[in-house]
């Protein structure tokens, strides 16, 4: 496979993705709207073809323009996104729709492919828009994938758990990171053992390659940090990567209360465990970057970058009374 079409490509697991292709001795076509600046504008191997998804036409003539062996849709939140371009793309020799580990429908440890059922998805939850209805949306996707392979299309599906990493919009993980930068004590929620798999962006990006080369039409592959972390545990890891200490100070609901905080206000926090099963990719061949190593990088671009996280969870304010209650026992 020599060309690739990525449709998306500017923001985070596409840009990132496009990096992994270059790489790997692709000519590349990105298909976006333009809104968001195009970082590869100076890379001569990266062609930018302006259009919205949701437009058949754009899409068919891109199709038409770049001829692609691999189409990688990193922008299909909608059942109906996913029918499209497999009918646009169906002779193409993969196509690659990034799902999520949202789609499973059933908690249990670890969720595995072929094992744990899907969410289901009803009409209107299909063009809903909330983020209520995303596991559904995604888990149809996955369903249209499966339908276009028996109807011999080369389609695939990738399940990427929480994606961290340099340029990560959803600063999830910057919200730990800012507080373990700015303060010596740190509260985490629960008592520190709860565990919700990530994965590190460039990994996600070499398992869209990975599953393009390699992974069987019809076929979904979970990807995820092959060691998974604790909430304590990774807080640790940010700290070794800003070579400082922090105290970890746990607090469960009743001491956050002192603080009008839930448990659920911490991103990254999760009450019953998320764990993908990551032993089908890896029979691929596909490995992940040690995490002190994914650590760093993300840890440094944040540093260098202007996201700090602190939307995402409680105020430092609201804490300092949870640990004002604390310090009185
Ligand atoms: N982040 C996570 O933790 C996570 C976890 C699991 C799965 N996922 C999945 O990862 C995917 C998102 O990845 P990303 O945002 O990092 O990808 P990305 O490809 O780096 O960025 C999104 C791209 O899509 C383009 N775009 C948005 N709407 C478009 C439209 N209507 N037509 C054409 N282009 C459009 C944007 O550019 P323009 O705005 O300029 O068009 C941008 O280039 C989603 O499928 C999501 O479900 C993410």
């Amino acid at each position: 496979m020599d060309d690739a079409l990525v449709i998306g490509g500017t923001r985070f697991i596409g840009r990132h993705l496009v990096t992994e292709l270059l790489a790997n001795d692709y000519d590349v076509t990105i298909f976006n709207r333009g809104n968001h600046d195009n970082p590869f504008a100076d890379e001569d191997r990266v062609e930018h073809v302006q259009g919205d998804r949701t437009d058949d036409d754009a899409l068919e003539a891109a199709a038409d323009a770049v001829d692609p062996d691999a189409v990688f849709d990193c922008v299909a939140y909608y059942p109906e996104d996913v029918r499209r371009a497999t009918r646009i793309f169906d002779d193409c020799e993969a196509y690659v729709y990034i799902s999520s580990g949202s789609s499973y429908g059933r908690e249990e440890i670890p969720k595995r492919e072929d094992e744990t059922p899907l969410e289901p998805c009803t009409e209107e939850q299909a063009t809903d828009d909330s983020h209520d209805t995303y596991g559904n949306r995604k888990a149809e996707g996955d369903r249209a994938v499966f339908e276009a392979a028996e109807n011999g299309v080369n389609a695939m599906a990738v399940r990427p758990p929480i994606v961290y990493g340099p340029h990560d919009y959803t600063e999830r993980l910057d919200f730990w990171i800012d507080r373990v930068n700015r303060f010596d004590r740190v509260v985490v929620p629960g008592d520190g053992t709860n565990v919700w798999h990530r994965v590190y962006v460039e990994d996600v990006a070499s398992t869209l390659r990975v599953v393009a080369e390699r992974g069987e039409p019809g076929e979904a592959y979970n990807t995820g940090d092959r060691r998974i972390v604790t909430l304590d545990e990774m807080v640790e890891l940010i700290a070794d990567q800003l070579e400082t200490d922090v105290e970890i100070v746990h607090a469960g609901p009743r001491e956050l209360e002192a603080g009008d905080i839930d448990l659920e206000d911490y991103p990254l926090y999760r009450d019953y465990p998320h764990v993908l099963s990551t032993a089908k990719l890896a029979d691929l061949g596909w490995e992940s970057t040690p995490l002190e190593e994914a650590m760093g990088r993300a840890v440094e671009d944040h540093l260098e970058s202007d996201r700090d996280g602190r939307e995402n969870g409680p105020d430092r304010e609201a804490e300092e009374r949870v640990l004002g209650i604390l310090d009185t026992f």
